[in-house]
């Protein structure tokens, strides 16, 4: 059974609370839940790992490494500023996959760049919490 690490960036704990209008009524707490039954279906093992701490990801990303098949990401505002994400990301060679709630492309310019995104081989943008569900398919 293939192992994937589904990685949230900073403020995905607030779901439910932050921006409704933007990211959904839905809590992180849903989202692990709909992650944990969309693995279930596709016949894979995942953990889920959230942090708002920059270090804490690339730390997580650097252990996938002989560890886990593939990776899903969020890196949420890391997204526009990360190029240690891009680094580590890079450095495990892993297969990654990025992943936005939002439409990030219809949203302000700094949201336009994304360096996670530069090592990753497939991204799911603005499809709210399905694009993660897209994102396992993907790599299972
Ligand atoms: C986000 C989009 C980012 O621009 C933003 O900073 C987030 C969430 C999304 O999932 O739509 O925190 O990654």
């Amino acid at each position: 059974m293939k192992k994937i690490l589904v990685i949230n960036g900073p403020n995905i704990n607030m779901l439910g609370v932050r921006e409704p209008d933007i990211y959904g009524k839905k809590t992180y707490s849903d989202l692990v839940a709909f992650i944990q039954d969309s693995a279930k279906e596709l016949n894979l093992e995942v953990k889920c790992f959230q942090s708002n701490h920059e270090g804490a990801i690339v730390d997580e990303i650097q252990q996938a490494l002989g560890t886990f098949d593939g990776i899903v990401i969020n890196p949420a505002a890391y997204t526009h500023t990360s190029v240690a994400i891009l680094d580590a990301l890079k450095a495990v060679g892993l297969p990654a996959v990025e992943v936005h709630i939002s439409d990030v492309t219809k949203r302000e310019s700094f949201r336009q760049i994304s360096y996670a995104g530069m090592a990753c081989v497939q991204h799911y943008v603005g499809f709210g919490f399905d694009g993660y569900k897209m994102a396992l398919q993907f790599l299972a």
